[in-house]
């Protein structure tokens, strides 16, 4: 039986509802109106195209978006400047940088001098710590959408064997470290893993954010399998995932596509961080951030 096609927009509804209750509690809390930074960088073909992406996204949801543009040449020290400029900005209430940057400049830059509570991609020390240990923080919003597709879809976590293919700090390491806090046994593989095939086919759910056309077939899935699919690749002027979806959608049990499966929830998971930023912007911390996804929710408790 072929597998069960986990699509984004299952999902999509109920975060929109999400992200339009909070925006609402923003304001009654006395918040500032969210507002996306995006930087960017030089003119890197597939930042653009995501920029793009994300501008819609925003547009849809009633979130402000800032275009900052900067030339390829811009020195490590102007590149500070800004990222600290936006951090005093109270106008703006979140900032993604997109990556990779020119050669020149390191993503250290991005990741020590941007302000935590803006950090709406979860890159920085403070956000990434706070999410290996379990605390409250801006989640990566890649993984994040992830984990809440699977329990869009009633995939269990708890007890199963997931590997995930990619250790990247926006991707491969912060699922696997979202997986195990649900209990799941946790496999991280990377380009030097051996017999990654092997490893693979051990896996309950498996995910690949590997960035490589075709990693991932049929022999690499163990009948039944969840598969997750955040790669995002050209090949043959079309998008398509990390993996073989024709062949692999006939041994899964479950399996997003690309594009339509992981990439309509991220945007809309960094939208909803750009709102959480807002709280953080008010309390002046992250201890409250993951309670944005309860204010839809008329039981839950009134954010603070
Ligand atoms: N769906 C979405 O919304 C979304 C959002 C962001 C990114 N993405 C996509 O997700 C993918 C990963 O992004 P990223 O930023 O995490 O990329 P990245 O920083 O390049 O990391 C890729 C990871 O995959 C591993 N890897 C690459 N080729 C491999 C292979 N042949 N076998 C085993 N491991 C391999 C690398 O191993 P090493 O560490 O050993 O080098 C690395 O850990 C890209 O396609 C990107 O476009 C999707």
């Amino acid at each position: 039986m072929p597998a069960q096609i986990l699509r984004g927009a299952g999902l999509s509804s109920r975060l929109r509802d999400e992200i339009e209750h909070s925006i609402q509690a923003l304001a009654a809390a006395g918040g500032p109106a969210p507002r996306l930074a995006t930087v960017l960088i030089g003119n890197d073909a597939s930042s653009e195209a995501y920029r793009s992406s994300l501008e819609r996204t925003m547009a849809r949801v009633g979130i402000d978006h800032l275009r900052i543009d900067l030339p390829a040449s811009t020195s490590p020290l102007d590149f500070t400047c800004q990222v600290k400029e936006l951090n005093r900005n109270s106008g703006v209430t979140g900032v993604l940088v997109f990556m990779p940057l020119p050669p020149r400049l390191s993503p250290a830059i991005v990741q020590e001098h941007l302000s935590p509570l803006k950090d709406v991609d979860g890159i920085t020390p403070t956000n990434a710590g706070r999410l290996h240990m379990g605390l409250p923080s801006l989640r990566p919003s890649t993984p994040q959408g992830g984990l809440e597709l699977l329990d869009h879809y009633g995939i269990e976590i708890e007890g199963r064997h997931a590997v995930v293919i990619g250790r990247s700090n926006v991707v491969g390491r912060p699922f696997a470290s979202l997986l195990m806090q649900r209990h799941a046994t946790v496999t991280i593989c990377h380009r030097r893993t051996v017999d990654l095939a092997a490893l693979a086919r051990t896996a309950d759910i498996l995910a690949s954010a590997a960035g490589h056309a075709g990693l991932v077939d049929a022999n690499m899935v163990k009948p039944g399998a969840t598969v997750l699919d955040f790669g995002v690749n050209v090949a043959n002027d079309k998008i398509v995932g990390d993996v073989d979806f024709e062949q692999v959608t006939e041994v899964a049990g479950a399996i997003t596509p690309v594009p339509g499966g992981t990439g309509p929830v991220t945007a809309l998971v960094l939208a909803r961080n750009t709102v959480a930023a807002g709280f953080a912007a008010i309390s002046g911390n992250l201890d409250h951030v993951e309670m944005v996804k309860a204010a839809s929710n008329p039981m839950s408790a009134p954010l603070g």
